[in-house]
């Protein structure tokens, strides 16, 4: 954690760290950390690499947990333009870019 201060986060709260390796935190994945046993979470947004975030929306999708992700795709003009960041939804295809980053999983057509 050199480029996140974790001090900043704590001024909001309890800060609950999972790296993969356990060079950090707890080892594993994020949807595994034992944090998610101990609470009940009404509300959970994820960012970073779509795989885990579509691991942390099913795992807000099996225990109905709301749950936001902020998408990351490629964007170029961010005006809505050039359409390249259009994300498929079950409102039609959405400019992430504009209409984004982030959506609730239940707009996605993720397989949750
Ligand atoms: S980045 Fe061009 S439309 Fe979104």
């Amino acid at each position: 954690m050199t480029w996140l201060k974790k001090n900043f986060f704590e001024q909001y709260g309890e800060v609950c760290i999972t790296t993969e390796d356990g060079s950090l935190g707890e080892k594993g994945y994020v949807t595994n950390h034992s944090v998610l046993q101990k609470r009940n979470f009404s509300y959970l947004a994820t960012c970073g690499p779509k795989p885990m975030m579509l691991s942390v929306a099913r795992y807000a999708h099996a225990h109905k947990i709301v749950c936001e992700v902020s998408l990351e795709n490629k964007m170029a003009c961010g005006l809505g333009a050039c359409l390249c960041c259009v994300e498929k939804t079950k409102d039609g295809n959405v400019c992430v870019c504009k209409e984004g980053p982030v959506l609730n999983i239940n707009k996605l057509l993720w397989q949750l």
